[in-house]
């Protein structure tokens, strides 16, 4: 008790704070994803809008020229680069940029935190992708689910890089308990990483398919669930067996809805972890490269 609050009182009155205070999405962002939603998205526009912002385009240029996409010479403007990567491409590769920029990171020694909270983003991105192909949804889907995976956990960042004591507390609890983490979560701040990233998408006002695969990945799932969503889910639960914050504690925790819609036997499972973890690994660089300042 401090002054008559009770410590989870504080942590609430801090998060909310902190949530208030968190950088509102660039307009760049909005506005590249205003023209990636068109049906015939102009690659004029976009080299317009990212050229108007010298950090991302200077790190779309980076990402292009980098191993990762193995292109002959060098790529020295942002057209060219729109018009190799393509308008969904880019679009991903700006969004996680601002993503990866949006949240302030404190506290020395999160470097390996951040790095494995990253890992584990791409890895479900990186799976989703994968799914929507093997279940042959519509490339729009595609699209979604691979910025939703990569954002789907932007709580826990949240949460990771604001409270980093309390977060570390909160991750040896669960893991002398064998797990639960989520639950823990709730026992240190009153809430979860899922309800504190539907806060911060909602604060960057990001697209409703968006919001929903943040707030509602966890599950659990009743019939009626949104297809994205589903999808998020059973990326994440993969990318948990992989690689991730704490690879222990995140155990493979499918929901049963889940994974009747998805229909996969264990054979598919090995094929999935093994594609995604060779993605993994090919993009790593390019990770480096988008976080770097
Ligand atoms: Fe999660
Ligand atoms: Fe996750």
């Amino acid at each position: 008790m401090v002054n008559g609050h009770s410590e989870n009182e504080i942590v609430s009155f801090c998060i909310d704070k902190a949530l208030e205070d968190l950088p509102a999405m660039p307009g760049i962002i909005i506005r590249v994803l205003e023209e990636t939603e068109k049906s015939e998205p102009s690659a004029a526009v976009l080299e317009a809008i990212i050229s108007s912002d010298q950090a991302i385009a200077s790190k779309v240029l980076r990402v292009v020229n980098s191993a990762y996409y193995g292109v002959q010479g060098r790529v020295s403007s942002v057209g060219q680069a729109v018009v190799i990567l393509g308008t969904k491409q880019v679009q991903n590769l700006v969004l996680s940029a601002a993503a990866m920029s949006s949240i302030p990171t404190r506290g020395v020694g999160q470097s390996d935190a951040l790095r494995s909270f990253w890992t584990h983003s791409y890895a479900t991105a990186a799976a989703a992708q994968l799914i929507a192909k093997a279940k042959d949804l519509p490339s729009v889907d595609s699209e979604t689910v691979f910025i939703g995976g990569l954002l789907h956990d932007i709580g826990r960042l949240f949460l990771l890089s604001h409270f980093p004591d309390l977060y570390d507390r909160a991750i040896e609890r669960a893991s002398d308990a064998g797990g639960g983490l989520e639950g823990y979560e709730r026992v240190f701040f009153g809430t979860n990483h899922s309800e504190v990233g539907a806060a911060v998408a909602g604060r960057w006002s990001l697209p409703e398919q968006l919001v929903a695969i943040v707030r509602d990945h966890e599950g659990p799932f009743k019939d009626e669930a949104s297809v994205p969503v589903l999808v998020v889910h059973c990326a994440d639960a993969l990318a948990k067996t992989l690689f991730g914050t704490d690879d222990k504690l995140l155990k493979f925790d499918i929901d049963p809805v889940a994974q009747d819609w998805l229909g996969f036997g264990t054979q598919d499972f090995r094929n999935l972890r093994e594609e995604a973890s060779e993605r993994v690994e090919q993009a790593s660089g390019v990770f480096g490269l988008l976080s770097a300042a």
